[in-house]
């Protein structure tokens, strides 16, 4: 289905571009994009490169391989010829995340024969896997970006592997992954948003600032992820900032170099917030992002591939959401409220209704951008469209547990089920009871937006819980440069814990699949991130239970 509702609400320092191109060389999707996903667009096409789609370990990597038996694969000294260096090694899962990942890095230049050798730390390099380059071209600097995704497939579960990328003319790149555990065995992973980068500018004058929202803290958390060694990050939108830089390149590049310490070992699974929404870059402003993270397919246009999708780590159905399409407020740098037409809806409906009929699942674990709830004050508050939206799919399904960002502080909602009837349908907590909470009873919403920020919320909470929700938008405040917000304050039953100390930080969880017939549990840790060095200290520790399914 075509985006709809596409409405350039207001001008903006961008408005005129309209040639902003999204251009796919290749496809990476989990499955072959079907005749009618392919759009009519001119903006974003797919090209017989596709064929290289699925290649994984198949046909292609063995002609180029020859045999194992060879011994550990050497590649040429190309540095000399000038090509650009492999930049923001990054990971991401497939749909299946014991057995899929996909290894992405990307250029400005054209580069030749960009690929992947990977093996195990026992066997050494034995494989080849051939990448297929995606682009776009940013409509305010005019930049082409080149951004290489090959597609590991057929692993094996539980399993470290080793790999380096390279093209030709550059040195190998090289990380390490281990792939999830398949069916119920422990892991951990983390989630924080709204990061930004460490990094400087702009130059304005004589000197640099920071151009992109970003702080020392952005770097801090990376550091302190690494610390903790989850299998997988999410990521809960509000990634760089790009589409308030003056350098939008400059931006995404910052924010992968600073975290390719870590993305290179573990995936950094993201969701799209309202700040990587880039006016004139791809029909709904995401082209950057959808051409920097390769996410597994979920069937959706070819023009909103992946905006949203879902992958399964053990007993944990993980679904990424991007809330730009419900939501009301006017926060990215053009208005694309419904812009899937619903498709998104739909898509979620199946998506909850699957997870929930799958045995091997015990965890449905939504993360997102914007927020469903919020008890801070002057800044953006809850948005009624997830909670029109959302919510109803979220109870009807047994959602478990909410990640979240949009606000920069960590705050933490009682596990709700059902809304009041009222104009902001305020959530109903099911129980207060803070240690061990069972989320088949309710779900628990986490707000985590203390990712780097330079601009922290946790000291503008309200002194009682009361909640800011946006219920709707009217015409362009040019004080602003958005739609005005309306906004209707309500009393937040829902809340439970507000972190007032710490403006920066994360959260571990520890799944334990428990024992048959018993209940799963998920640790959860917040973690203050207070310095280099990974200096970090906990805040506050819960347990989320549930029944286990199998
Ligand atoms: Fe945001």
């Amino acid at each position: 289905m075509r985006p709809h509702c596409l409405r350039t609400a207001h001008s903006r320092e961008l408005d005129g571009y309209d040639d902003a191109v999204g251009r796919y060389e290749g496809s990476v999707g989990e499955e072959p994009e079907s005749p009618s996903g392919i759009s009519r667009r001119k903006v974003l096409t797919t090209g017989a490169a596709a064929a290289i789609v699925g290649a994984g370990v198949g046909a292609a990597g063995v002609a180029l391989l020859g045999s194992p038996s060879r011994g550990p694969n050497l590649w040429t000294r190309p540095n000399q010829s000038g090509a650009q260096p492999v930049g923001g090694l990054h990971l991401q899962f497939g749909k299946d995340a014991s057995t899929g990942v996909v290894v992405s890095w990307h250029t400005t230049d054209a580069v030749r024969n960009p690929r992947v050798m990977v093996g195990t730390p026992t066997s050494g390099f034995g494989r080849v896997v051939q990448a297929e380059t995606r682009t776009y071209r940013d409509a305010k600097s005019k930049t082409e970006v080149r951004v290489n995704h090959a597609r590991l497939g057929n692993l094996a579960p539980d399993t470290v592997y080793i790999y380096a990328a390279v093209h030709d003319g550059t040195n190998p790149e090289l990380g390490t992954v281990r792939t999830a555990p398949s069916g119920r065995n422990p892991f951990r992973f983390t989630s924080f948003g709204d990061q930004s980068t460490p990094t400087l500018d702009q130059l304005k004058k004589t000197s640099y600032r920071s151009d992109n929202l970003g702080s020392p803290a952005s770097g801090d958390t990376t550091t302190a992820i690494e610390r903790l060694g989850p299998l997988f990050n999410l990521v809960n939108g509000d990634l760089c900032y790009a589409n308030l830089a003056h350098d939008r390149i400059r931006s995404w590049s910052d924010w992968f170099d600073n975290n390719t310490r870590s993305a290179r070992y573990r995936p950094w699974m993201p969701a799209a917030g309202n700040h990587e929404n880039e006016l004139g870059n791809g029909p709904v402003g995401y082209a950057a992002y959808q051409t920097y993270f390769a996410l597994p397919d979920s069937g959706s246009d070819t023009e909103l591939r992946g905006l949203w999708y879902s992958f399964t780590a053990g007993s944990v159905r993980v679904i990424s959401l991007s809330n730009d399409d419900v939501c009301f407020q006017d926060a990215g740098n053009f208005y694309v409220h419904g812009y899937s037409g619903g498709a998104q809806k739909r898509w979620l409906e199946t998506e909850l209704a699957d997870a929930r009929a799958d045995s091997r699942v015990d965890w449905v674990v939504v993360c997102m951008h914007q927020t469903a709830i919020s008890t801070a004050d002057r800044t953006n508050g809850a948005d009624l469209g997830i909670r029109q939206e959302w919510l109803p799919l979220f109870d009807r399904y047994q959602v478990d547990l909410v990640v979240c960002g949009h606000e920069h502080h960590y705050e933490r909602s009682h596990p709700v089920r059902g809304a009041q009837d009222t104009e902001t349908k305020t959530p109903i907590p099911v129980e207060t009871r803070a240690d061990v909470i069972d989320t088949s009873k309710g779900t628990v919403h986490l707000v985590i937006g203390g990712g780097g920020t330079s601009n922290p919320t946790n000291t503008m909470f309200f002194p009682e819980p009361k909640c800011r929700v946006l219920t709707s938008v009217g015409q362009l405040d040019p004080a602003i440069g958005h739609k005005a917000p309306f906004y209707v304050v309500e009393d937040a039953p829902w809340s439970a814990f507000r972190d007032r100390q710490n403006p920066y930080g994360f959260v571990a969880f520890d799944v334990d699949p428990g024992s048959p017939g018993g209940n799963t549990s998920m640790k959860a840790t917040h973690y203050a991130v207070n310095g280099p060095y990974a200096a970090i200290s906990v805040v506050e520790e819960f347990t989320l239970t549930r029944p286990r399914r199998g």
